[in-house]
């Protein structure tokens, strides 16, 4: 499939997806969001991906965005009739196996949200998060109020929701918003790499994993434990658990069947 928007490479099991608007900072427009829709969908459904990766083209900016221009004439009611922005949460938040944002440089307002929509981020140090909607006479949109201030907590969220200032990869990587840096050269690299590292581990367990670690994101401490007692439960029962657990009692090497 090819997109005029996004471009999909596969790299063995790991899908790789390059945002594509260098000329507009990879601004997210209706056209994008399509684009990201069906290659997740795409990426859940083919049993031989396992990991993906999500980065921007060009090497100024993983996503500057939402598409001003998009917005700046359109009317509320019409914000509200297309529920502008709900396809971010089902299309891409609902991916059910793991993927990474590899984030490139500036990731603004919705790229910095698309970015929080990973599993995590790797950022590059040449990264630079902020939600400067405000400056716009708006607010986040795309689930950024919420991430942010559960990623990095209140006091920060705040100061940068309300002055619209941006935090550097080292400040993101201190406050808990990013994984790891890695120096710009070698981001996508590494990117992959750790992509492959996740797609060889057994995929089930790989989806029950970013569930429970999700759940604690989204839920109140004792549904999380139940939750991820339950989850761990239903694991027992896959041919990879005995696969795994036999291997590691024969001092050998697990070899994955995904069941
Ligand atoms: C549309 C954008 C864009 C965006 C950049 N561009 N960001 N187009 N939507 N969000 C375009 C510019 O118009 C310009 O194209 C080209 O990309 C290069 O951008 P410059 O501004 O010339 O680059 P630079 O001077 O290096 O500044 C980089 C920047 C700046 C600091 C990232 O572009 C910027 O502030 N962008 C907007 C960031 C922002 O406010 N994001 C939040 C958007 S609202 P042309 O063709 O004009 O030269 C949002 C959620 C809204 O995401 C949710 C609530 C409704």
């Amino acid at each position: 499939m090819t997109y005029q928007n996004i471009l999909v490479e596969r790299h063995d099991a790991v899908t790789l997806i390059t945002l594509n608007r260098p000329q507009a900072l990879n601004a997210l427009n209706t056209e994008v969001l399509a684009d990201l829709i069906d290659a997740f969908a795409a990426f859940d459904a083919d049993p031989g991906q396992r990991c993906a990766v999500l980065t921007g083209s060009g090497e100024k900016a993983f996503a500057a965005g939402a598409d001003i221009k998009e917005m700046v004439d359109k009317p509320a009611a019409d914000f509200f009739l297309q529920d502008f922005f709900s396809g971010w949460q089902s299309g891409v938040v609902g991916t059910r196996k793991p993927w990474i944002a590899a984030v490139n440089g500036f990731a603004l307002g919705g790229g910095c949200e698309l970015a929080m929509m990973a599993d995590f981020i790797l950022a590059s140090d040449t990264a630079k998060f902020g939600q400067p909607e405000i400056k716009l006479g708006v607010a986040p949109g795309m689930g950024g109020s919420q991430r942010l201030t559960r990623a990095v907590g209140k006091a920060k969220a705040m100061e940068m929701c309300l002055t619209g200032r941006m935090m550097g990869a080292e400040e993101a990587e201190r406050s808990g918003l990013v994984a790891r840096i890695v120096p710009a050269a070698d981001l996508l690299a590494d990117a992959l790499k750790t992509a492959a590292t996740i797609a060889a581990m057994p995929p089930l367990a790989a989806m029950v994993n970013k569930e429970m670690v999700n759940l604690a994101f989204e839920s109140g401490l004792a549904q999380g434990i139940q939750s991820e007692r339950r989850l761990f439960q239903l694991l027992t029962a896959t041919e990879d658990k005995r696969e795994g657990m036999t291997a590691f009692v024969e001092k050998r090497p697990a070899v994955w069947v995904g069941r």
